[in-house]
């Protein structure tokens, strides 16, 4: 029975981490108090995934479409990244967490970005989880910025083309360090990837949380890796290759 298998941990989640403003709006609050609950819910869920073994978590923070929001909204987000970086970089320290970010920083203010690597430089000796921060990400970046890469060194003679394969433009993304997210976890319910890892989502197992992100706790992440647990991962094989 599938209920008594033995708990299987995803080695890397990837989170779109959505909701705060719902949740904020549906207690009458501004959509900042859905943003400030909405880091109190990062750090239990960092401190809950490390517990549980999970080797890498990459969260969500901001998408390169999240610029097309209000501009108060976005620097009170960008406000609470530096904030919650000040705050939680000791924890990290203490929990042997590595800190990385993804994304596109150069469009960050220089402070914020100085911030945001130093704390990463810090962490960087660190053994334990390691914690990937999406910021001015998209999933349509990566790859275009992954092609650029892979021409230049082409235009330079550095590669040829007969080298390109899926494996090597892989190793020119973002998340090159890391191995594909085994599970997906998006709350509040909505369907979709938002040009989250368009590249790296491909084998990932997709689990929907109808929770919004500041409701997430500790017995939510656990239904998903239950959940994940449960499936059965194929790779286009048949069940009876998969065996039980
Ligand atoms: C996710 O919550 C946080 C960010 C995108 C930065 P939202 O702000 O998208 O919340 P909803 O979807 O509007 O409720
Ligand atoms: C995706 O959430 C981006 C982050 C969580 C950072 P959005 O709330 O921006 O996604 P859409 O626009 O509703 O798809
Ligand atoms: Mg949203």
């Amino acid at each position: 029975m599938s209920s008594m298998n033995a708990e299987v941990i995803p080695k890397h989640i990837a989170i779109i981490m959505d909701g705060n403003g719902r949740w904020a709006t549906s207690r009458k609050l501004p959509r900042a108090a859905g943003h400030r609950a909405g880091a109190e819910t990062v750090r239990r869920i960092v401190k809950a995934s490390a517990e549980r073994g999970i080797e890498a978590l990459t969260l969500f923070a901001f998408s390169s479409e999240n610029w097309n929001r209000p501009e108060r909204e976005v620097k009170l987000i960008m406000e609470l990244f530096s904030w919650t970086l000040s705050r939680e970089l000791k924890r990290l320290q203490n929990a042997n967490i590595r800190l990385e970010f993804i994304g596109d920083l150069s469009a960050l203010s220089e402070k914020l970005r100085k911030k945001l690597l130093a704390g990463a430089e810090k962490t960087a000796e660190n053994t334990g989880m390691k914690l990937v921060v999406a910021v001015n990400y998209g999933g349509r970046w990566d790859i275009t910025n992954a092609t650029l890469k892979i021409a230049r060194a082409v235009q330079l003679g550095d590669l040829t083309t007969e080298s390109i394969n899926e494996q090597m433009l892989s190793e020119y993304l973002s998340t090159a360090h890391l191995p594909d997210p085994d599970l997906f976890i998006r709350t509040s319910g909505e369907l979709r990837i938002s040009n989250f890892l368009m590249w790296q989502l491909a084998y990932t197992e997709l689990y929907f949380a109808d929770v919004h992100w500041p409701d997430f706790d500790e017995a939510e992440l656990d239904k998903a890796i239950t959940d994940f647990s449960n499936r059965q991962r194929r790779f286009g094989k048949t069940p009876e290759q998969i065996g039980e």
